[in-house]
């Protein structure tokens, strides 16, 4: 983790709030199949590096002083890393995923059994192909939602319903950024970094209306997945090599803090695919 920005830049009064989020340690992790263009079973990978990189990952966050909680991984489920894809959580309710490839169904019923056993009272599994918070971002005023290569449109219907909050739809249409999380981010308020080249052209639209102050990526930063990242509303943990995504964030105020999840890159995931945020 780099956190160069504490001596050059201010952090002007962006003020962070202490987050709860879920992670799932890369125990069993590997790539023994493709879904997305990123992953080649052919190509090695080291189960201990990302081990390693993931634990720094995890420990950051609770440097930073947020409150991390471990789903048990399950042996043959070598993507269940990415506790972002398990559901999606706000105002306490809990609307778990229903996966598209046969290859990672089985772990919806992990994370069903877990909320279950945490007490969480409102946990219900979507009906339609839904993964999580790799496709629903929630902006504190409305939940952003990708289609186009996994979560189903009529997924967006039901999380409406579900949440009781507003909706709005955005098509992804490059499949190297086949969920949300790895084409935009939310910053906070009413802030977002996005990668247009990832929209169809009319999502692009409604991005630039209603985010019009939005930061846009390169295709550089976009390229070593820079838009999977999170942000506590001053720090924003994003890949190490997403250089000109940190300038521009230390230029607005935040916190830019590097990571390095080159091993689990190579699954297609990186720094939000990796965490699940758990709001009360
Ligand atoms: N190999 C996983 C898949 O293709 C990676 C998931 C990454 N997660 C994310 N939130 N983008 O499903």
């Amino acid at each position: 983790m780099t956190q160069e920005s504490d001596r050059r830049a201010p952090s002007g009064n962006r003020m962070m709030r202490p987050r709860k989020y879920l992670m799932c340690r890369p125990t069993h992790f590997d790539v023994t199949y493709s879904i997305n263009p990123w992953m080649n079973p052919a190509a090695p990978t080291s189960g201990d590096k990302g081990l390693a990189q993931w634990k720094q990952l995890h420990d950051a966050l609770v440097d930073l002083g947020h409150d991390v909680s471990l789903v048990e991984p399950v042996p043959g489920l070598p993507d269940m890393v990415f506790a972002a894809n398990g559901a999606t959580v706000i105002d306490g309710k809990v609307l778990v995923a229903r996966f598209r490839h046969r290859q990672r169904v089985d772990e919806a019923p992990a994370y069903l059994e877990w909320f279950r056993r945490t007490g969480w009272s409102e946990v219900k599994q979507a009906e339609h192909i839904n993964e999580g918070e790799g496709d629903f971002l929630f902006t504190g005023q409305e939940i952003l939602a990708g289609s186009g290569f996994r979560s189903d449109l009529r997924s967006h219907d039901e999380a409406r319903e579900f949440f009781g909050r507003p909706v709005l739809g955005l098509t992804l249409v490059d499949p190297r950024f086949y969920h949300l999380d790895t084409a935009l981010a939310v910053l906070g308020g009413d802030e977002i970094m996005y990668n247009p080249a990832a929209f169809s052209a009319e999502s692009r639209a409604v991005l630039a209306e209603r985010y019009p102050d939005a930061i846009l990526a390169t295709e550089a930063d976009a390229d070593v997945f820079g838009l999977n990242a999170l942000s506590d509303g001053r720090h924003v943990v994003l890949p190490r090599a997403a250089t000109g995504l940190a300038a521009r964030l230390r230029e607005r105020g935040y916190q830019p803090v590097g990571a390095e999840l080159t091993e689990l890159l190579k699954a297609g995931g990186s720094v939000k695919c990796c965490t699940l945020e758990l709001r009360a």
